[in-house]
């Protein structure tokens, strides 16, 4: 092949300087032959000769073919994973725990929620910090819908006192600064301490308690069964099981005129004593739990449309009768208020083990006292902004490596999000200052996130706003939320990822002595012992990963975008949470005296996304691995299947059989697919092999299209969630692969006669839709023949 066509070139260069030659010679003579005894003009003649022929000479060069081995084409290159293993080793040393432990203090010096003066200012603050380091820093401003309450009229509970014919307090809505000077200080602001539900609903009700444990459908339906009705009643329920705004939906479907959460001492810590905060990490029980109610993702008013000032918004009204927001008032309250609500209850005692927990009180279900709930809260558009700043690659720049977190937090927020926001600041400070001498191949985006706490809700307008240039660009996101603790890595991700995840935290030396103690010296020996079991059957060379699903903006990227995540965290020991969430003790004393006493857990962090951030930027083959996604699929139809059958799925949809068996076939065809594109990469990335740019861009581009093909803007009820495997069906928390076809098939397991039949269509829809999607990917992960 390529000897004939180096014949073929070779033809055509002759004829075409013979040609030029006898135009050249033409010229001279008549340029002479004009005036021959005129000198000067004779030495200038010869001097445009001499010039003409040098251009006619530069411009058969450009003309002409280059000889075979410099065709650009064709040059091979190879890779050197020596040179990018000592460019992570350089920027892992030059991250530092101490700097990280310092920008904590001044990301959470202010109460920053989004939307006011506080936060407009850490935004003005990062930007100039990304700017004075070199990137190229731009702001994207909407004007979306947030919710605030009135700090100064906090939300309050009262009991009607039969006796003295009057209303007594029970709640007035606040907790207070405790612990020793230092913290005190760092707490105190007069909206620390005010608890607070974001979209609850303005207003006062009245009505007796009914206590819903986690106030998910089996609780509800539970009281029912009891008959214990709540309609017309004011909703106890405490924190966990399902997520803030199902659990107001619930009570909202069942007739509940107000709702009142907890967080149960169970769950967070002995509320008071010397073994709670803050001599040990623990809820106090005059403080709570903030967040946001909406059931959707993004500003309400412009569901899949950025919020820019032309584009037209859904009036209130509506939303909240579409269920948009919330319809009755909701606040959270501490668990010694809660305990003091339960002994006022007089009614059933609950039975159900799992209904009880730590409160300093026996459960009841229900009471004859009235109480008021009055709640002041106010929906109001401001602006917010996100900084996106950008480190131009200088091979690739049209391939972005993104690094996130959001900016604001319910109170000061030095855990959620400043640990995680300050980690990212020294990855990006420090890949700033190598990038002078050793700039990435491809580009790297940071991107600092507003109004995540009410609803992610700036990543979502972003990507409503951006959606098709990250489409185009965008090779993954890395978000990390916040470091909560220091024992444990929590990875969320999706399969691509797995293997160079795995391989970067290898690379991350173990700087914990407890850790190295016990020999584990490198970050993965920790991330596996602590963690659970591999995602992939029989890997034992692979950490624990879990899905990429939870409340943060990496969600929106995989869900909506269908750009490879990660969701990076660290936890305490046997945590998945911690009990200081969203509190108003979440300030710089909390993380030196729980978290990172010297840093050194946030510096591994930082160390840790500096190596995946390097190797994505960095490989000449993007490092994703292919088989690994076929392989967990392929597995996770094996669940699916168990799953319906469990169920008797099977017996009642159509043609059951036939189509498993073609979603199984698809998936084998994907696995081989898969497995080819990973053996050409990893000659490339192992130097056995060089490569063509040619034939590099067709295996980068196919990795990248890779979680595209999974996109399906039609299976979902909402245009807010497009990703077949990774996205929610109902529940913005997806808790399962494929939720369109599990979510669907247990709605299906307990619905109604009359409801069955368009829920079996949804489930065979989503298997087709699925079959088809990896056929595609099959199809398009097969590599052009090597020219
Ligand atoms: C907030 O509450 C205070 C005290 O009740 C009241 O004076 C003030 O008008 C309220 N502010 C708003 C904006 O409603
Ligand atoms: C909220 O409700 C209270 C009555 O409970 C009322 O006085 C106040 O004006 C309302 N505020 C808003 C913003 O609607
Ligand atoms: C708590 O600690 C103090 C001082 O260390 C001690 O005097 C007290 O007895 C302890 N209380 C309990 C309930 O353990
Ligand atoms: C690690 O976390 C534990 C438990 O929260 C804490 O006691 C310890 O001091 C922490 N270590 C460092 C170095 O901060
Ligand atoms: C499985 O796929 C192959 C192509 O890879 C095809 O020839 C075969 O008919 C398929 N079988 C079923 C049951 O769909």
């Amino acid at each position: 092949m390529s000897t004939s066509s180096v014949e073929l070139l070779e033809g055509t260069p002759t004829s075409w300087r013979k040609e030029s030659a006898v135009f050249l010679n033409d010229e001279k003579r008549s340029l002479l032959g004009r005036n021959p005894t005129s000198w000067p003009l004779l030495l200038s003649s010869l001097l445009i000769t001499f010039g003409a022929l040098i251009a006619v000479f530069l411009l058969l060069l450009a003309r002409a073919p280059l000889p075979q081995q410099l065709d650009p084409y064709r040059v091979q290159i190879w890779e050197d994973m020596k040179r990018i293993d000592l460019l992570g080793r350089k920027l892992q040393q030059a991250i530092s725990g101490s700097r990280i432990l310092d920008s904590i203090k001044w990301l959470s010096k202010d109460v920053h929620v989004s939307g006011t003066e506080e936060n407009e200012k850490l935004l003005d603050e990062l930007g100039k910090l990304y700017s004075r380091w070199g990137y190229d820093v731009r702001f994207f401003e909407y004007s979306v819908l947030l919710s605030y309450p009135n700090y100064s009229r906090p939300n309050t509970i009262e009991v009607f006192d039969d006796d003295g014919g009057e209303w007594l307090t029970v709640s007035e809505g606040f907790g207070r600064p405790k612990g020793p000077k230092e913290l005190r200080d760092q707490e105190s602001d007069s909206r620390s301490g005010v608890w607070w539900s974001a979209y609850s609903a303005n207003g006062s009700v009245e009505g007796s308690i009914v206590y819903a444990n986690y106030g998910r459908s089996v609780d509800f339906d539970l009281l029912k069964s009891m008959a214990i009705d709540v309609k017309g009643k004011i909703v106890l329920m405490r924190f966990g099981g399902v997520s803030r705004s199902v659990k107001i939906a619930e009570a909202e479907s069942r007739g509940a005129i107000g709702v009142v959460l907890f967080s149960d001492p169970i769950l967070s810590g002995p509320p008071s004593g010397n073994n709670s905060f803050p001599s040990e990490m623990s809820l106090p029980g005059d403080d709570v739990q903030r967040g946001g109610l909406l059931p959707a993702v993004g500003d309400p008013e412009t569901p899949s449309l950025p919020s820019l000032p032309f584009v037209p918004r859904h009036s209130t009204k509506r939303l909240r009768k579409t269920g948009a927001l919330p319809r009755i008032p909701v606040t959270p309250i501490g668990s010694d208020v809660a305990s003091r609500l339960m002994r006022l209850l007089d009614g059933t005692l609950s039975k159900e083990h799992r209904w009880q927990g730590g409160l300093s009180a026996d459960y009841r279900l229900s009471g004859s006292r009235r109480f008021r709930l009055s709640v002041s809260s106010k929906l109001t558009r401001r602006p917010i902004r996100n900084m996106i700043a950008v480190m131009q690659g200088a091979v690739e720049p049209d391939r972005w490596v993104m690094v996130g977190n959001h900016v604001d937090a319910w109170v000061k927020g030095a855990i959620d999000p400043a640990t995680g926001t300050a980690s990212q600041l020294e990855v990006a400070r420090v890949l700033a200052e190598s990038s002078a001498l050793s700039p990435p191949r491809r580009s790297i985006v940071f991107c600092h996130w507003d109004a995540e706490e009410f609803g992610l809700i700036g990543s979502s307008e972003w990507l409503e706003e951006m959606g098709k240039v990250v489409d185009a660009r965008a090779l993954a996101m890395i978000n990390v939320d916040h470091v909560a603790g220091n024992a444990s890595l929590q990875v969320k991700a999706v399969p691509l990822l797995y293997r160079v995840l795995s391989e970067a935290a290898q690379s991350v030396e173990q700087t914990d002595q407890f850790e190295r103690n016990n020999g584990r010296l490198t970050l993965l020996d920790s991330w596996k012992y602590h963690g659970g079991r591999s995602p992939i059957d029989g890997d034992r060379n692979l950490p624990h990963i879990g899905l990429p699903g939870g409340a943060s903006d990496h969600q929106r990227f995989i869900s909506l975008a269908g750009v490879p995540s990660v969701d990076i965290k660290m936890t305490s020991k046997g945590r998945s949470s911690y009990p200081l969430y969203h509190s108003m003790h979440e300030v710089p004393w909390t993380v030196e005296r729980f978290v990172s006493s010297d840093g050194t857990a946030l510096a591994t962090v930082a160390r840790f996304v500096t190596e995946a951030t390097t190797r994505l930027a960095n490989q000449l083959v993007i490092p994703f691995s292919a088989g690994d996604y076929a392989q967990t699929l392929s597995q996770w139809l094996t669940m699916v299947h168990t799953k319906l059958d469990h169920l008797d799925v099977p017996k009642y949809l159509h043609n059951y059989d036939l189509r498993f068996r073609a979603l199984i076939n698809a998936s084998s065809q994907l696995r081989e697919a898969a497995e080819a594109i990973d053996e050409r990469a990893k000659e490339i990335t192992s130097s056995k092999r060089g490569t063509s740019v040619t034939m590099l861009n067709a295996i980068n581009d196919r990795l990248m299209r890779m979680e595209r093909v999974f996109l399906d803007g039609d299976a979902f009820l909402t245009p807010l969630h497009r990703h077949l495997v990774f996205s929610p069906a109902k529940i913005a928390t997806a808790r399962t692969p494929f939720a369109l076809i599990l979510e669907t098939a247990s709605d299906w397991a307990t619905a109604d006669t009359s409801e069955k039949e368009p829920l079996l269509e949804i489930i065979s829809d989503s298997i087709a839709r699925l079959t088809i999607a990896m056929r595609t990917a099959s199809e398009m992960l097969i590599l052009p023949l090597e020219q």
